[in-house]
């Protein structure tokens, strides 16, 4: 056998090995945002209530890391995604946006205030370790402010009002940053 088929044999022995691997995984990552997307769709989220039956199910299936996840940049192809962790901190920290930018964005702002209603609800299904100080209180806590910057960021984007947009924003942010701080980093 040459050096070269053999690099060919071992290259596809590879592929076979590895590439179900990556296709399970892209697998995996898309079914948790059909499932929180279906979650965060449902009637009275944008008013904080959220179906506890699916949230349990939901809960139960994912890990807090696979739900977290959704706010990293989701690699479809093409796709010039910042992901919604910078998004919200960009809304929060920048100019608001003129309202015919809000307007144009409507529709994804206001999938990504739903999205946080449902996550909020998730991550309680999630409580840490307790560590003095640092309980399941402290964590809820953290989730219901996340949750209601999220209601209000709702209002501000079916308003167009650009400047409560960005004051929620920056609140939601300011709740993800206080629970990481505590309980991630
Ligand atoms: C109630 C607490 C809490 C809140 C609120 C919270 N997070 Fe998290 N987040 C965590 C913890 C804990 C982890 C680490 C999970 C792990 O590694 O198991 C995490 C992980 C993450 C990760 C890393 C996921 C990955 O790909 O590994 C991102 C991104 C993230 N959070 C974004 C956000 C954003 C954005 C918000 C607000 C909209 C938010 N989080 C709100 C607790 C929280």
């Amino acid at each position: 056998m040459s050096r070269f088929t053999r690099l060919v044999l071992a290259g596809g022995v590879l592929a076979v090995a590895v590439l179900p691997g990556l296709v399970l995984g892209q697998g995996a990552a898309d079914e948790v945002a059909r499932k929180v997307a279906d979650l965060a769709n449902g009637k009275g989220v944008e008013d904080g209530k959220v179906d506890p039956k699916k949230a349990d199910e939901i809960g139960k299936k994912f890990d807090l890391d696979e739900l977290m996840h959704l706010y990293r940049p989701q690699k479809k192809a093409g796709a010039k995604d910042a992901g919604i962790e910078v998004r919200l901190e960009r809304l929060g920290s920048r100019a608001p946006l003129a309202p015919a930018d809000l307007a144009k964005e409507q529709a994804e702002l206001r999938r990504i205030a739903r999205l946080n209603i449902a996550m909020a609800e998730l991550a309680k299904r999630h409580p840490p370790k307790p560590k003095p100080g640092k309980g399941k209180k402290e964590w809820d806590g953290f989730a219901d402010e996340m949750k209601k910057a999220s209601v209000e960021m709702h209002k501000a984007v079916e308003k167009g009002d650009p400047a409560g947009l960005k004051r929620a924003a920056n609140n939601v942010s300011g709740a993800c940053a206080k629970c990481h701080e505590a309980f991630r980093d």
